[in-house]
This record gives C-alpha cells, sequence and structure tokens, in this order.
C-alpha cells in the first residue's frame, strides 16, 4: 500500500511539511509504505496552455511534472497538502494541479480511492483553498467527498503547527484513517 503526499510549501522546515510528516508517519506504524514530494525541489513549470496535449506522446514540457504527476496516478493514497496563499494554494501547487492538464486531456483518472487534505493559514483562507482542491480531486480522481479526510488548522511563522496539539493529534489521526480506509477496500 503506496501513500503518496504532495507538499505545497516551499518551507522545508514549514507547517505543511510538518504536519505531512506527522501523517505519513502515522500511516508507516501501521505498514504503508510513504513518500513525501515537495515541489519546491523539484522544476514544476506553470503550464503552457497551448491546448494541444493531444497531440504529444507526453508533455511537451520536459520537467519533473511528469514522473511526479505519474506517481500520483499510481498511489493507493495520496495527501494533498498546501499553505494558504492568498487565499488559496500556493504557486507550487497551483502549477502541479496545472500540469494535470496532460493526463487529463488522456482521460487518465488517478487510482486512489482515498485522498487527504492538508491546510494551513496564518488567519483566512481556508474555505476557497479547500474548495480549490476538492475541485481538483473532482477532476483527478474517481472518488466521493466521503473518500477525502481534510485537516485544516492555523499556524504562521515555521514551528507553530508543532504546538498545536490538537492539529498534531487531527493530523496524525487522518494518516491513521488513510491506513484503515485503504485496508478496507483491499478486503471488501
Ligand atoms: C506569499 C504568502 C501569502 C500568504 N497568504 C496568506 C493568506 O491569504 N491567508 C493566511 O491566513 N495566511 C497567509 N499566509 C501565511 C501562511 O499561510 C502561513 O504562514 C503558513 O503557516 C505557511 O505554511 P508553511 O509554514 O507550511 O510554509 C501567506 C504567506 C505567504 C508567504
Amino acid at each position: 500500500m503506496k501513500i503518496l503526499a504532495i507538499a505545497g510549501s516551499p518551507r522545508p522546515k514549514g507547517n505543511t511539511n510538518f504536519l505531512v510528516d506527522q501523517a505519513l508517519d502515522e500511516a508507516a506504524k501501521l505498514g504503508a509504505e510513504t513518500e513525501k514530494i515537495v515541489l519546491a525541489q523539484y522544476k514544476v513549470n506553470p503550464c503552457l496552455g497551448h491546448d494541444d496535449c493531444a497531440s504529444f506522446a507526453s508533455c511537451a514540457q520536459k520537467d519533473d511534472a511528469g514522473w511526479i504527476l505519474d506517481k500520483l496516478y499510481e498511489a493507493d493514497g495520496v495527501i494533498l497538502a498546501s499553505p494558504v496563499y492568498y487565499y488559496n494554494v500556493s504557486a507550487q501547487m497551483k502549477a502541479f494541479m496545472d500540469r494535470n492538464f496532460f493526463p487529463y486531456n488522456k482521460s487518465r483518472q488517478a487510482k486512489a480511492r482515498v485522498v487527504g487534505i492538508i491546510i494551513v493559514a496564518e488567519a483566512e483562507g481556508i474555505e476557497d483553498t479547500l474548495h480549490t482542491l476538492h475541485q481538483f480531486i473532482d477532476s483527478v480522481f474517481s472518488i466521493g467527498k466521503s473518500q477525502r479526510l481534510v485537516v485544516s488548522g492555523y499556524a504562521g511563522r515555521a514551528g507553530e503547527a508543532a504546538k498545536d496539539a490538537k492539529l498534531v493529534t487531527e493530523v496524525r489521526s487522518l494518516g491513521q484513517k488513510i491506513v484503515a480506509s485503504l485496508k478496507k477496500e483491499l478486503s471488501d
């Protein structure tokens, strides 16, 4: 069972990365194979919007998006995590989301049966960010709302999320619930 987290914060020791690590730690303890991809560590260009995906066998842009997308589409469980930047996902996450236009044009659907969402804001914008991620999940995955687990919280400076015991418990529980849900899927 493979769980892939896509982390949209450029702060390596920031709140989003911390919370993702907590969730993956719980998932790993329950036997899942886990991986975190921090988008800022790779080259994921914005979509060029030429709208000609159909005439290419693979996306015309040769950066890291292709192999990251392959992992996203093949994972059993996925976590999408982003800080709130100007009332929405970070630019890194948005660029990655837009690059799904190629597999979308090839009618590819991601395999994961459960998706976790982690959002961190300093003060406001969680609802709009959550709406964006739900719309993205609607387009990429064949899952309903009941197969999505959401944890969001408030933290500003790096390290603040770690001091929020309730948030840490919630996100660790998200990791456990993803594994439990995938185990149930496999046994049904
Ligand atoms: C460019 C930028 C835009 C931000 N916009 C918002 C915002 O709209 N609403 C908000 O509550 N916090 C905003 N923040 C604060 C971050 O969401 C907050 O610091 C969060 O903890 C960052 O997560 P990280 O530590 O994982 O990078 C912004 C921060 C930056 C750098």
